[in-house]
């Protein structure tokens, strides 16, 4: 059996949860369907010192003590619909935290599911992931005007395989939020994000308008920015206002060509800063990862390559996998070439575990 105590939600996670949820809003109760080390619920007793704590767990967790009150922790199996929708669903103003557990599931039982949240089922029944069959448990047990802040992993936001899934998930909310964060699980290399918003299963959110709005809100941490267009540079130019490009294939790094272009202020998101990676786009390092070095730090390369921001907080062994996942995905007959999406794609590989 896993060891679901090795993967608690860390303290700092859970208080960055909290300080997610507007300041204006207190609610009545505060349920955690997978409760664990109740971290989640502590720090939402330290904010809502008068709310009601309600939580449950499949493993035993025994009367946690939070502060002065000692709350029963039963437990439940959260993917028991029926029994998590008797035990909760009543609890008015309610805040429901959640950060279920990640990793490959295939159901022996068909749970009982409530109409409205049929659709998101049988999506979810394609990927065979708990963290989406809990989240559907939690989504059961909400009433129109209930919160919902979750920590859930990177790929349900930005998987290919999970595209509909989370359509339909935001379509859930009001107010919907997304947040990335780098705080890691102690012992796991998984990475989340923090989903908030207030449940309103009548609202029609035009699909089109969250994608923008998500473009717009995500700081997404590991953002992949194409180098500037080759056709655009000039050889060296002795235009004082022209910038340096850094045109290369090669593995070493060294600029074969002195590439320039006449500054544009939109060509600033793509210089190279200290934490970035640059991956070859095309040619036959196409894939191959060059971490930039002083020559390359601060000017922005040609469209041969690739940016990936903030990658170096991917530590070494991830790069080294990501970098392979990449090598899988080259395309092209003669001239080899990978893709953004591939890159995305293989960041989810080396992040989320399928176990
Ligand atoms: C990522 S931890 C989150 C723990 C918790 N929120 C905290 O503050 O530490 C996931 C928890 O889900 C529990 N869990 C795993 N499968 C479950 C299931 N089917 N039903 C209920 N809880 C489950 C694990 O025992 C573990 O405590």
């Amino acid at each position: 059996m896993k060891k679901w105590s090795q993967f608690y939600t860390p303290p700092e996670l859970a208080n960055l949860l909290l300080d997610s949820i507007a300041d204006k809003y207190t609610p009545t109760n505060v349920v955690d369907i997978c409760a664990g080390s109740c971290n989640l619920i502590s720090a939402a007793a330290q904010r809502w010192p008068n709310a009601k704590l309600f939580g449950s767990d499949i493993e035993k967790v025994s009367h946690k003590l939070i502060g002065h009150n000692t709350i029963p922790i039963n437990k439940i199996d959260a993917t028991d619909t029926k029994k998590i929708i008797s035990t909760y669903k009543r609890k008015r103003k309610k805040i429901v935290l959640a950060n279920p557990p990640f990793g490959y599931y295939k159901s022996l039982f068909k749970p009982s599911i409530p109409s409205h949240l049929k659709k998101l089922y049988n999506v979810s029944e394609r990927v065979n992931r708990i963290e989406c069959e809990i989240l559907i448990s939690n989504l059961s047990i909400l009433n129109k005007g209930d919160y919902f802040a979750a920590i859930l992993p990177e790929n349900i936001f930005t998987g290919e395989k999970m595209e509909e899934f989370r359509l339909i998930l935001y379509n859930f909310f009001e107010e919907l939020v997304v947040k990335t964060h780098s705080i890691k699980f102690e012992k796991t290399e998984v990475l989340t994000r923090i989903l908030t918003g207030i449940y309103n299963p009548k609202i029609k959110n035009k699909l089109s308008a969250i994608n923008q709005d998500f473009t717009k809100n995500e700081q997404n941490i590991f953002q992949v920015i194409r180098g500037i267009d080759n056709s655009i540079l000039m050889d060296k130019s002795k235009k004082k206002s022209n910038i340096k490009v850094l045109h290369f294939n090669n593995l070493n790094g060294d600029l074969l060509q002195t590439k320039t272009v006449a500054y544009n202020k939109k060509y600033e998101s793509k210089f190279v800063a200290k934490n970035d990676i640059l991956i070859f786009r095309v040619g036959r390092n196409a894939g191959k990862i060059f971490i930039p070095d002083n020559r390359h730090i601060g000017h922005p390369p040609s469209d041969l390559l690739l940016i990936l921001k903030e990658a170096k907080k991917l530590g070494k062994r991830r790069l080294r996998n990501l970098e392979i996942h990449l090598q899988e995905k080259r395309k092209g007959l003669t001239s080899k070439y990978i893709s953004k999406r591939d890159v995305l794609n293989s960041l989810n590989e080396v992040t989320v575990p399928n176990t």
